[in-house]
């Protein structure tokens, strides 16, 4: 009986002159769906197995097909006759491809038997067999240089085979620990010592061994530069062979191993030191040492697949998997093809990227402290750089870490990057593909060409980063209404609210002006000590860009103090700066340029035109012509310009000074120690009104009414409340719960913008029928999406801020907010 064995995870090709017995081995060995046969193939591509013009379909559908299987982690058998090294070239590549190992089985019949079967079989010429015959037996000594990892050679005499299937040497997952799995070492031997013993195990010279049964496992780079090498090994050998240990290979065991085996390697990086001292030690045990590091298995997968060791990590599509380039990655990692300051290569950051089941616990790049992204953690903390010697213990997930004794080596590199400088901003913060982790809604992707162009708006525009720790969201309208003549409703509103099951809501007038952030500091030291301003002011009004709304916001600042001081903010608050949201009166006052060059003429036009088309076409009709339907549209277009005229007229009035100006806020968003943006809506309207009240000609009280979204006579009211608020020139109003959920995300806010207004955004005629039902159909999930995403990122950067993290944390998503304005949504929204 002959056994073969073929790993689990194979690519297998069966190699064979026609009529070898290929087909009739899978037959007999593997499960149907596992073998890709060329005739099969052939048939499902042209309706006849034995088509040889289809050979090229068939390959390319097979090979689709194999490509997939292997994707997906199956064994793929093919039945083809690979008797042309071309022919097995591309199936090797397929397997490098998906990272698994390919194996060669051989049909070896001689050729009389074969030209006998062949008469029964397939019956084809004489010189074809011969030529096949040939072929294969000119290969057969090739296959391994070819790259089949395994070749099994069947001759006739093989009458019985057993397929047996080999386990990954990765594949431990029937191993459950617990586990330490335990950095870099680097020679460091007394440390290792030291925190095996406070992991509890029991240490020898030549072993260890715990208690309890835990397993040890280290991340490799066991060897070089530290003072003990060989003592490492001896102690971690011993350990692996009795099984209380496991051990992954670190690019230093590789080249340790080549320089041993007297190749050609460069001394550096501590491999002198280990050299020098394994010449101490007995030939014997250098050679063992090098036939364990030669054997030493690249990554592990441990604890049911829950875990897996590898010496710089490992990106999920690798796991489990084997070959060269899958090695190298365990080895080495990644990198960018760049180099840093130091030198040294600058190394993919996959982890980052990483968003697989399995937990990765990998060394190789010393790290001041283990810390986890993504489901990943570096446990190297650069022990022989006078760091520490970390272990991970699991499934608890606890770190221990023992310090080094002393700098056993000198890094080339800082270990701990010198910390960086509270307020320094890198151009590396912002630019390139970001990833902004929100509480609020996890991580947050910012595309790299939205970010160049926030990097392009904030460098020109953008007032000092230390006077902006916050901007505001963009805000979702409600759904598109089917009430006559109107496109916004505060049905759909409250049925938003209603259906996300928040009953109490408030309705809060919206001001026409723009956008305005206040900073307000209590004096130009605390701008300095809380903000780090370096421009002496007490406080900053910026713009939902991040533009300063004036040259010198000093008188407004002013009397906003005084405000506040009256209003007794500042002992409330138990704080010495505060954050405002607010709308900043008129509209004019920004956006001046805006209504000079496009609503003005627009409404200047009209209003001359349409009235001499009108007053024509009455004399036509006064002459008896019918232009009824014609001076109807004029009529109503002429209604319809002087409608957007007063509309936008409303929010313009001239601004000489301060005096001019009206803010209004509606929200206070943080103060010292605390984001206050999620307080209840009832919170911030006591505590703004007093405000407001503090200094009434420079401030606006908001005018608001609370609705019970589950109650048809309130919600009638507060319909009623915003058809008036409409109907008296108002913009509309915003819905917002009177209390923010605190276990799940709802839209902050919902506008319901009045049926006037919307002229300005829709243009003067969006009114008549055939207009409106053609903008009904706009579509609003972006623009749901953006605003919820750039909500959350807005109390993300609220939140690092009163936490007093460094500035470039605090700027992260702020700058992700403007990035974010840049994605495609209908601006009308
Ligand atoms: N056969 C045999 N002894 C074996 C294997 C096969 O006599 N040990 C016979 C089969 O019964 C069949 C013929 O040889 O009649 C061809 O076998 P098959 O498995 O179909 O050969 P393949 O290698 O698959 O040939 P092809 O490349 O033409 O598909
Ligand atoms: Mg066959």
């Amino acid at each position: 009986m002959r056994r073969i064995t073929i790993p689990e995870l194979s690519l297998v090709a069966l190699v064979g002159v026609t009529g070898s017995g290929k087909s009739t081995f899978a037959r007999g060995h593997f499960a149907s769906t596992h073998v890709l046969s060329s005739d099969t193939f052939r048939a499902m591509v042209a309706d006849d197995e034995n088509d040889q013009s289809a050979t090229e379909d068939a390959f390319a559908a097979l090979h689709f097909v194999a490509g997939r299987r292997l994707r997906a982690g199956r064994l793929t058998v093919v039945d083809a006759t690979h008797v042309q090294r071309e022919d097995r070239a591309k199936l090797v590549a397929l397997a490098r491809e998906y990272d698994v190992l390919p194996t060669a089985v051989v049909f070896d019949v001689p050729l009389a038997e074969l030209r006998d079967r062949n008469r029964n079989h397939r019956d084809l010429a004489d010189h074809v067999i011969r030529r096949q015959h040939e072929a294969l037996r000119r290969s057969i000594r090739h296959l391994a240089k070819e790259g089949f990892r395994k070749v099994h050679v069947l001759s006739t005499t093989d009458t019985e085979v057993v397929v047996e299937y080999e386990k990954a040497y990765n594949d431990k997952r029937e191993l459950t620990g617990p586990f330490d799995i335990v950095g870099d070492v680097h020679g460091c031997h007394s440390e290792l010592v030291t925190l095996l013993t406070r992991l509890g195990y029991v240490v020898t010279e030549d072993g260890a061994h715990h208690p309890e049964g835990r397993t040890a496992v280290f991340v490799g780079d066991l060897v070089d530069r530290g003072p003990d090498t060989p003592g490492v090994l001896r102690l971690v050998m011993g350990m692996v062979a009795a099984g209380t240990a496991l051990c992954v290979s670190g690019n230093h065991e590789n080249k340790l191993v080549r320089a041993l085996d007297g190749r050609k390697v460069t001394v550096s990086h501590g491999l002198g030191e280990s050299l020098a001292q394994l010449s101490d030690e007995p030939a014997e045990f250098r050679e063992s040492a090098r036939e364990f590091m030669y054997g030493l298995v690249s990554h592990y997968r441990l604890d049911g697949g829950r875990l897996v060791v590898a010496h710089a990590g490992l990106k999920e599509e690798y796991q489990g998997r084997a070959s060269g380039r899958v090695r190298a990655f365990c080895l080495y990692g990644e990198t960018t093809g760049e180099t840093d300051e130091y030198g040294l290569p600058v190394r993919y950051p996959w982890a980052d990227d990483y968003r697989g089941q399995a937990t990765v616990v990998y060394g190789h790049t010393p790290v001041p402290k283990a810390t986890w992204v993504n489901n990943t953690i570096c446990v190297d903390t650069g022990v022989v750089f006078g760091g520490e010697l970390t272990a991970l213990r699991w499934p608890t997930r606890e770190l221990v870490s023992v310090p080094a004794e002393k700098v056993h080596y000198e890094p080339v590199k800082p270990l701990a990057a010198p910390r960086r400088p509270r307020d320094l901003l890198r151009i590396d913060d912002v630019l390139g593909t970001r990833h902004v982790d929100a509480r609020l809604m996890g991580r947050l992707k910012v595309r790299e060409e939205n970010a160049a162009g926030a990097l392009e708006v904030m460098s020109r525009f953008a007032i000092a980063p230390q006077w902006l720790p916050y901007l505001p969201p963009t805000m979702a309208p409600c759904a598109t209404s089917t009430t006559d003549g109107v496109l916004e409703h505060p049905a759909e509103a409250f049925a938003a609210y209603r259906d996300d099951g928040v009953p109490h809501v408030v309705c809060e007038e919206k001001h026409m002006g723009s956008r305005a952030v206040v900073v307000l500091c209590r004096d130009e030291q605390v701008g300095r000590s809380r903000f780090n301003a370096q421009d002496g002011a007490a406080g900053a009004v910026y713009t939902r860009t991040g533009r300063s709304f004036f040259d010198d916001p000093t008188e407004l600042l002013t009397r906003l103090r005084a405000a506040a001081t009256k209003a007794d903010l500042w002992s409330t608050l138990e704080s010495d700066w505060l954050i405002l949201d607010a709308e900043l009166l008129p509209w004019s006052a920004k956006a001046e340029q805006l209504l000079r060059r496009q609503y003005a003429p627009v409404g200047a036009a009209a209003t001359a035109a349409l009235p001499a088309a009108v007053a024509a076409l009455e004399n036509a009709a006064a002459r008896g012509t019918d232009v009824t339907a014609l001076l109807t549209k004029h009529r109503a277009r002429l209604r319809n310009a002087s409608d957007y005229v007063s509309a936008y007229a409303r929010y313009c009035w001239p601004v000489k000074g301060i005096g001019d100006i009206k803010l209004a806020p509606f929200t206070l968003l943080a103060a010292e120690g605390r984001v206050h943006a999620t307080n209840p809506r009832e919170w911030h309207e006591q505590l703004l009104n007093r405000l407001t009240d503090a200094d009434p000609d420079l401030l606006r009280h908001t005018r608001r009414t609370t609705v019970d979204v589950t109650d048809p006579t309130s919600v009638a009211a507060a319909t009623d409340w915003w058809t008036a608020l409409t109907e008296s020139g108002g913009e509309g109003m915003v819905v917002k719960p009177a209390v923010t959920p605190s276990d799940r995300l709802v839209q902050p806010g919902i506008k319901c913008r009045g049926r006037d207004y919307l002229r300005i955004i829709y243009g003067p005629d969006y009114t008549e029928p055939e207009n409106l039902a053609r903008l009904r159909q706009r579509a609003l999930g972006r623009k749901r999406s953006l605003a919820l995403r750039e909500y959350a990122l807005g109390m993300e950067s609220l939140t690092r801020f009163v936490e007093n993290e460094p500035l470039w944390r605090v700027h992260e998503p702020v700058f992700a907010v403007l990035a974010l304005e840049s994605e495609p949504v209908d601006p009308r929204l």
